[in-house]
């Protein structure tokens, strides 16, 4: 019996996190954060003070990148190890988002990752959450989901993620700092969105036969919704 994938790609912030947690739990299927994967390469880089010009360097950090992730109960969000330490909100800061993007747009970092990233396909299946997933690493999924939304909806549901972790200064989320905060996250996330659009290799696109669903006025659930109607017409 083969895996069945479910490929969702989109750019960041239009809720795939998310979504992608949801239908692994109603699938029963495995989970696969490929941006974690990203990263965690770039986050490592970092502490072992690699020069990110150098990328067969980054490419080796990818390749020898000790990580682990543990689903834990239902709800309570998945722990990252990195080189036997838990990763804590670091992982997903829109710095690390940015320094992720940076390292993703090398072909030896993509290709390092590549095999791992299939490793994650186990019976009965696999919920696969990135950029090229229906693309580049799962061709071949069963169903591929582009999941979008508008831009400043992005930036909207990005603040209300960093708020909901503690991750925002009192400045950040009153009054004037709070405008200021949302006009930054929209800059960094439009600014990362262009860098994957256009990078040479597995660029942000989706694929010939995805699903697209823009999620700009739908609730997560809605969403939800949505590709377990797709995943049914499919068998
Ligand atoms: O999805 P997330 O925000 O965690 O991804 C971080 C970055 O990793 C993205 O901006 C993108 O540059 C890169 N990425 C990628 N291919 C993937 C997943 C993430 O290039 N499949």
């Amino acid at each position: 019996r083969q895996a069945i994938v479910v490929a969702v790609d989109g750019p960041g912030g239009a809720g795939k996190g998310t979504l992608c947690q949801l239908l692994a739990a109603e699938f029963g299927f495995a989970l696969l954060d490929s941006g974690a994967l990203y990263r965690l390469t770039a986050l490592a880089a970092q502490r072992q003070g690699v020069d990110f010009d150098d990328e067969a360097a980054l490419a080796q950090v990818a390749a020898n990148l000790d990580v682990r992730f543990d689903a834990g109960e239902q709800g309570q969000g998945v722990t990252t190890w990195l080189q036997g330490e838990v990763v804590g909100n670091e992982l997903r800061t829109e710095q690390t988002g940015g320094l992720a993007s940076k390292v993703a747009a090398l072909t030896p970092v993509r290709d390092a990752l590549l095999q791992r990233q299939r490793d994650f396909a186990q019976v009965p299946g696999l919920v696969a959450d990135g950029r090229d997933m229906g693309t580049v690493v799962f061709p071949e999924a069963a169903l591929k989901i582009y999941l979008t939304a508008g831009a400043e909806e992005r930036a909207q549901r990005r603040y209300l993620q960093l708020r909901d972790k503690g991750q925002l200064s009192d400045d950040e989320l009153q009054g004037e700092g709070r405008n200021v905060t949302l006009a930054r996250l929209l800059e960094e996330i439009n600014l990362r969105d262009e860098r994957d659009s256009n990078r040479a290799v597995a660029p942000l696109r989706p694929a010939k036969d995805a699903q697209i669903i823009d999620s700009t006025a739908m609730s997560i659930e809605e969403v939800k919704a949505a590709v377990v109607a797709f995943a049914k017409e499919r068998g």
